[in-house]
């Protein structure tokens, strides 16, 4: 996602915190909310330094194939990542300063796990080299989900947060049953929809945000529970 989906995972996330984790999570944080420290995983992108960070935003393996089997990264994917992150924030041996730094990345990476083409096709990279036409306006399929339907709303992050309340008890619990692996096969089934819904070269426009926004929605929505229910578990 680009800085507005993640802001808005944050933002999300923020209110459904436990007691317990929030006041954890603003100790290390410094007073920064999630949705500030959202974007962390992309900012650090330019730095040479962390380069070695980079498989981490993602996950490729074919679509018929179980995760387990397949092939691995050498330099680690979307899964490895948030497990890594978590085990660190569980470690009692671990530094205050590693702690910060795997808390910020792992709100991006539960961001990112749900954009479905995180969970993409390598061939193509995730979407990024299927070129498209944004509102005339040259694109790619990735880029569409990442950041142009988002955009195209105009809407803060924090009004995208408040758009996706009103869900009961039990819808939240439902939202929050499963595993990062779970998560991450839903991401992949809905990367097949997404790529068979624009063809190479396509002009997309209005239609497409009224046929797919919706699935934009409710993952952001989605992620932001998730990673409360991941943060809720660490910090319990
Ligand atoms: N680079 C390679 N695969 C990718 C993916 N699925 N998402 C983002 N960037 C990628
Ligand atoms: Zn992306
Ligand atoms: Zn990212």
């Amino acid at each position: 996602w680009g800085a507005t989906g993640h802001r808005t995972i944050g933002e999300i996330a923020e209110k459904h915190l436990s007691k317990k984790a929030k006041k954890q999570i603003e100790t290390l944080l410094q007073g920064q909310g999630l949705a500030i420290v959202s974007t962390f995983g992309d900012d650090i992108k330019s730095d040479d330094a962390y380069d070695k960070f980079y498989t981490w935003h993602f996950v490729n393996f074919p679509f018929d194939q179980k995760y387990k089997d397949s092939e691995k990264e050498k330099r680690g994917d979307i899964v490895m990542g948030i497990t890594y992150c978590i085990d660190i924030l569980k470690d009692t041996n671990a530094s205050q300063e590693d702690k910060i730094f795997y808390l910020k990345f792992l709100v991006h990476l539960m961001g990112d796990l749900h954009q479905p083409l995180h969970v993409g096709r390598a061939e193509d990279k995730g979407g990024n080299d299927i070129k498209v036409l944004w509102h005339y306006k040259k694109s790619n399929l990735h880029r569409v989900w990442d950041s142009d339907m988002i955009e195209f709303y105009n809407m803060s992050y924090s009004e995208l947060a408040r758009n996706t309340s009103d869900l009961s008890k039990a819808q939240i619990q439902s939202i929050q049953q499963g595993s990062v692996l779970d998560w991450t096969y839903e991401s992949q089934s809905l990367a097949k929809k997404v790529y068979n819904s624009a063809q190479p070269d396509e002009k997309l426009s209005y239609r497409y945000s009224y046929d797919h926004f919706q699935i934009v929605r409710s993952q952001l929505q989605k992620s932001g529970i998730r990673l409360a229910k991941v943060l809720n578990d660490i910090f319990d």
